[in-house]
């Protein structure tokens, strides 16, 4: 699926929008994600804190495992959004997690709260994913 500067600005507009319900009390940093998988389908996510700090859960990852549970697993485009005015890159866990539902030529767009955007390929940001083999006969693989 191509996408075009139309689904570009709709999967920044929903970033945005999925900030709104950021649980972020501790950080006060408040992200939200939108993902589009190849069959065109759009997954949100926000991120989610926890008075044990390391129990975060940042937006992009909650996005893609949202998308996981629906069984869509093939994601060609991210969106991330925050309230700061430069443009925030995801973390290194959440490329590590985007790259296991994409190949490399997966989008991020990188926006900031005025509705920029910049795009970048996840595999600038992750050039070298872990490629294990996926195991025979598994068949929820
Ligand atoms: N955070 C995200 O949700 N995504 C990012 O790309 C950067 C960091 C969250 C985690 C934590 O709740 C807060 O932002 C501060 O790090």
């Amino acid at each position: 699926m191509k996408i075009t500067k139309k689904i570009r600005l709709e999967l920044v507009r929903r970033a945005a929008a999925a900030k709104e319900n950021a649980y972020a009390p501790y950080s006060n940093f408040r992200v939200g994600a939108a993902l589009m998988t190849d069959d065109g389908s759009v997954f949100e996510g926000c991120n989610v804190e926890n008075a044990s700090y390391g129990l975060t859960i940042c937006a992009e990852r909650n996005a893609v495992f949202q998308a996981a549970m629906h069984g869509k697993r093939n994601i060609i485009a991210v969106a991330v959004a925050s309230d700061d005015d430069v443009f925030i890159t995801p973390c290194g866990a959440c490329r590590q997690v985007l790259a296991e539902f994409t190949n490399g030529s997966a989008e991020i767009l990188l926006t900031t709260p005025d509705g920029k955007f910049q795009s970048v390929k996840l595999s600038k940001l992750f050039p070298t994913p872990p490629a294990l083999k996926k195991l025979a006969g598994n068949h929820n693989t």
